[in-house]
């Protein structure tokens, strides 16, 4: 079987984490570089967590580079509130020596696209790094199958009405992406804010008793409390790991083609996915969620990191 060959721009970030060792442990998926960007946390925090996490999975030969420290026009935004000081409280890695010499992440993109015809590249926070490098050497877009994000909402946002976090803090960004002219599908927040991190589910995590699963139980402790403490949700919505399992599990998501495009204003609107359907679409947006399929893909991942 040949492997669908993916690229992850990340900010690490709890739920970033299990897109990127479902992406890790996937049979069908072949990862080929990993960039991060500012988003849940400082783009230096978000490198080390994902540096922690690729030797943790045992993939710290998979490229990885720090991208751009802030997005492209407006003021960072990080979030803390959810994430913790580190980007990732809640787990003790063991100490990696860090041996790499890459030092771009938007280069490191671009080299990778450019090198890989058909790839898929998977945004998991800020459009910022694929913003940028779609600018820097537009030649990528020949070779991108399709760009799946994790972001917006075809209703309302989660950091103000109108916008969902990784498209609020760099709408340039996304404009760039959603006006690029390659194939899109958007995991947004009317879709992920179903799939919640309940008791139910932190119980059969614990019963998969592997590497993967001890992460996950530990990090959604901590994830969850945040979420309750800020949000004042029961259960903290695990949003990131629906752009790896919508490759995975077709049974997972729902997708109607829409038109979308980003408010880039700075008024109360700034970040919003404009969705409607009308033509031309330029992107599948997820409609609707089985939450069962979901848990279910992300368990069979968890078994695999032992
Ligand atoms: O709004 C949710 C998104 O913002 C997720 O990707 C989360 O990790 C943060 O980046
Ligand atoms: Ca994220």
């Amino acid at each position: 079987m040949v492997k669908q060959k993916i690229f992850i721009d990340c900010d690490p970030g709890h739920d970033d984490a299990f897109a990127l060792l479902i992406a890790c442990y996937s049979e069908k998926l072949d990862l080929l570089g990993v960039s991060t960007c500012s988003g849940n946390q400082t783009v230096d925090k978000t490198y080390r967590n994902a540096f922690n996490l690729l030797n943790y999975f045992n993939k710290s030969d998979i490229p990885l580079a720090k991208g751009n420290p802030s997005p492209i026009i407006r003021e960072s935004r990080i979030c803390p509130e959810i994430h913790g000081e580190t980007g990732l409280d809640g787990f003790e890695f063991p100490f990696y020596e860090n041996k790499s010499n890459l030092s771009n992440g938007v280069d490191l993109l671009i080299d990778t696209v450019n090198k890989n015809k058909g790839i898929i590249v998977v945004t998991t926070g800020p459009m910022t790094n694929l913003g940028l490098a779609i600018k820097k050497d537009p030649r990528i877009l020949n070779n991108i199958k399709e760009i799946v994000l994790m972001g917006g909402s075809t209703t309302e946002g989660n950091i103000t009405k109108a916008a969902e976090f990784n498209i609020l803090v760099d709408p340039e960004a996304a404009d760039i992406c959603f006006k690029a002219g390659v194939p899109l599908r958007m995991l947004g927040l009317n879709v992920t804010r179903q799939i919640l991190v309940t008791k139910d589910v932190l119980s059969k995590a614990k019963k998969i008793d592997t590497r993967g699963s001890d992460l996950f139980v530990k990090l959604m402790e901590v994830f969850n409390k945040n979420q309750h403490d800020f949000f004042g949700l029961e259960a903290g919505p695990l949003h990131d790991p629906a752009t790896i399992i919508s490759l995975l599990n077709e049974n997972a998501f729902v997708f109607e083609d829409m038109n979308v495009s980003i408010d880039t204003s700075f008024t109360d609107q700034a970040g919003k996915t404009i969705c409607n359907k009308a033509q031309p679409y330029n992107c599948k947006v997820a409609v609707k969620v089985n939450v069962d399929e979901y848990w279910k893909t992300l368990f069979e991942h968890l078994e695999k990191c032992i």
